[in-house]
């Protein structure tokens, strides 16, 4: 019999025991894939936020690595919050958010910190480099972090997460050339942003692609209902006033899980947290919660974010579907290419009463957790998160391409470069699938993960 405290994902990052909330440092160091993340060794909740740390030489097999950073020195005593990494001169360099803690009083503190590894393994700590002292007058100093590093022309850039101390979340843009001291450059957007507070942004020069993750942000009809969302802005980064011009932008993922996502400077990959602040985590008692996404590709295609699953898989069955199919799969993954559907009805991990579900309804992918096996509490009280539902647009166009990556414990939707990500907790051994289609022409493809 399958060991119960031994149920993890298998391809998906998790911390092994413990809790995870943020993906950080993400960065490739002698010719491997480094992720580190937000790591409670203690507890499955959130507490003495460490660093922990997976290595992978193709972004789906994780080996673990000891833990990168732990509180304890000044500036970061109660927590090592969120960041990023860098290569330069050879060496590893880690810009975190070092916490302080005053029993929630005026003199919490957040503050960036720097560490570096000449073996990416292990480091060692360089102190605080940017200190309240550096935010500009009226910003407050218990709101200050997620540091994310990158290089431009002969110097290093970082964007943090801050706020007016009467207002709500803004990103403030520093410059260094040494990473070790660094000039305030501006505020990006100028103005407060929609969430009381904005987290872990992540910026790539390239596609000109600014991620930020918000709190609490008003909802938008049914647009986001979870307590945070994700944004993506694609525009213009003015790097001499700090302000940055966005001509389109968007929502990350229409799914209950997914928050604070960042990329490889190196690769057009992110990786996000497949959790949501405030909610029950289910796998509590098999002794870890929170889970990292699959890695996803990115790119802009017409100004908008698309996204695919960054996967290896061999393919086992490939069908023409006209109507129903049924197969079976608990880890995998599907792909459904429809030329002109107009049907769509999908049931997943379904054993008895137990099922996922993904619909097609007036315009729109609708998927239903509300009976996918152990309930999942949340802080939403909207009609929607009350019922277990997500919904997703769907885009107009002739053909609709649909990959679902299966993994213990979770469904990750993506269609046409849009992706619906989820956890979910039904019994281990839920693995029917049956596929409803109406529409010109449909191909079923499921593989194996390899
Ligand atoms: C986002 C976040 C970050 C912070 C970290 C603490 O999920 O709140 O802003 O650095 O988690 O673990």
């Amino acid at each position: 019999m399958k060991n119960i405290d031994a149920l993890r994902p298998t391809f998906h990052i998790t911390g092994g025991e413990g809790w995870i909330n943020d993906p950080n440092g993400l960065v490739v160091f002698k010719g491997k894939y480094h992720v580190f993340f937000q790591y409670n060794p203690y507890g499955t909740s959130f507490g003495a936020a460490h660093w922990g740390h997976v290595a992978s030489d193709d972004l789906l097999h994780w080996e673990r690595l000891p833990i990168a950073l732990a509180p304890g020195d000044d500036g970061e005593k109660d927590g090592c919050f969120s960041g990023s990494a860098i290569v330069h001169d050879g060496k590893l360099w880690l810009l975190y958010t070092g916490f302080t803690r005053n029993d929630g009083g005026e003199t919490e503190r957040q503050v960036q910190c720097l560490a570096e590894s000449s073996d990416g393994v292990r480091f060692k700590k360089r102190g605080v480099v940017i200190d309240s002292a550096q935010l500009p007058e009226g910003y407050a100093a218990n709101d200050f972090r997620d540091p994310k590093v990158w290089r431009h022309g002969d110097k290093f850039m970082c964007v943090t997460a801050a706020r007016k101390t009467d207002g709500r979340g803004r990103l403030l843009l520093y410059s260094s050339r040494d990473l070790l001291s660094w000039k305030f450059v501006g505020d990006m957007f100028g103005e407060d942003c929609r969430g009381a507070m904005t987290e872990c942004p992540d910026y790539r020069d390239g596609e000109g692609l600014l991620l930020m993750s918000e709190v609490s942000p008003p909802p938008e009809g049914n647009a986001h209902l979870n307590v945070s969302t994700t944004r993506w802005y694609v525009g213009k980064l003015d790097y001499t006033s700090g302000k940055f011009d966005a001509t389109s932008a968007g929502i990350c993922d229409y799914g209950f899980d997914f928050y604070a996502p960042q990329s490889f400077a190196e690769r057009p990959v992110i990786i996000a947290w497949m959790n949501m602040w405030g909610r029950s985590n289910p796998s509590d008692k098999y002794g870890f919660a929170g889970m990292m996404t699959v890695p996803r590709r990115i790119e802009i295609v017409d100004g908008e974010l698309i996204q695919s699953p960054v996967i290896s898989v061999r393919e086992v069955v490939r069908k023409r579907v006209n109507g129903e199919l049924k197969d079976n799969v608990k880890i995998g993954a599907v792909n459904i290419v429809a030329k002109n559907l107009s049907e769509f009805r999908l049931q997943m991990r379904k054993k008895g009463d137990i099922c996922t579900e993904l619909s097609l309804a007036d315009g729109e992918w609708i998927f239903d957790r509300s009976s996918s096996g152990e309930p999942i509490v949340g802080d939403e009280k909207d009609a929607d998160s009350l019922a277990g539902i997500r919904r997703m647009p769907k885009r107009r166009s002739v053909n609709t391409d649909i990959t679902i990556v299966f993994d213990e414990f979770s469904i990750e939707i993506f269609i046409d470069g849009k992706s619906l990500s989820s956890v979910v907790y039904p019994p281990t051994d839920a693995d029917e699938l049956a596929l409803s289609v109406k529409a010109d022409a449909c191909e079923y493809t499921r593989s194996e993960i390899v």
